[in-house]
């Protein structure tokens, strides 16, 4: 049995007292690690405290980029020596709102999956397609893609540890959530990509959350797939009350 898990992406948003108090509330309340696993993924100069803050609680804290390079002259970057050093456990990598706006490629995605592992952080990898994609037929060429290049030389015991977040762009904080039968489609057919590419034990482990418009009143429904094993929320991960819901519903 998979275990699921949910993971709140706060993307730019609270101020520091905001994070804070998100914390406190939440830190106590989320189910054990043994239940479902959670994450709070945070902007960059929450991190140290929120982990500092959460030692010793089922809440894990995971940061929403890095750089694939240790060190060296990349002003304005975070490495993944930096992010292990805080104990951060998680790393979105390949979120659409990166390959959008900041031009992220595939190619830099899998150097970047490959350093996670390296510095022992977990990828949450991020694939999806557009709405002009979507209505191209082409989900299923596109993210099989997105997934084959993430995964690139890693060890089958690497990719079975991965965690895989399905996002449709056109779902993405527009409220338009996917059926949970378009979900799972797209899941299974991620779950089979892994399981041609790799093999059948790491389709088996692999984790593939959800992401895109989930809340606590469409989240046990779209748990309740087959073969979706978690969520990655934006908007409805911001307020603690919110958050906590959609972890119970991981349970
Ligand atoms: O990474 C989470 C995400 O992109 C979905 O955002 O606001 O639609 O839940 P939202």
């Amino acid at each position: 049995m998979r275990k699921q898990v949910i993971a709140g992406n706060w993307k730019m948003n609270k101020t520091h007292r905001e994070a804070e108090d998100f914390i406190q509330t939440a830190k106590n309340e989320v189910p054990s690690a043994e239940q479902v696993e959670s994450i709070v993924v945070a902007p960059f100069p929450f991190l140290q405290k929120l982990v500092e803050e959460t030692e010793g609680t089922s809440l894990k804290i995971g940061a929403q980029n890095m750089h694939f390079e240790e060190n060296g002259a990349f002003t304005g970057e975070v490495s993944p020596v930096m992010l292990k050093e805080l104990g951060v456990s998680h790393v979105v990598l390949g979120h659409s709102e990166r390959r959008e706006i900041f031009k992220e490629t595939d190619e830099e995605v899998n150097k970047k999956v490959h350093a996670a592992f390296k510095h022992g952080l977990t990828p949450i990898i991020c694939v999806g397609e557009s709405l002009e994609q979507r209505e191209a037929n082409e989900t299923m060429d596109v993210v099989e893609g997105q997934v084959k290049k993430a995964l690139e030389g890693l060890t089958n015991e690497q990719c079975a540890e991965t965690i895989i977040a399905y996002e449709p762009i056109w779902a993405i904080g527009t409220g338009r959530t996917a059926t949970s039968e378009q979900a799972n489609e797209v899941c299974t057919h991620i779950r089979k990509v892994v399981s041609d590419y790799v093999n059948a034990d790491a389709a088996d482990a692999v984790r593939i959350q959800y992401g895109g418009s989930v809340k606590p009143a469409n989240v046990d429904e779209l748990l309740s797939q087959s073969d979706i094993d978690g969520a990655l929320v934006g908007g409805a991960s911001l307020e603690a009350d919110s958050f906590l819901k959609l972890v119970e519903a991981g349970k």
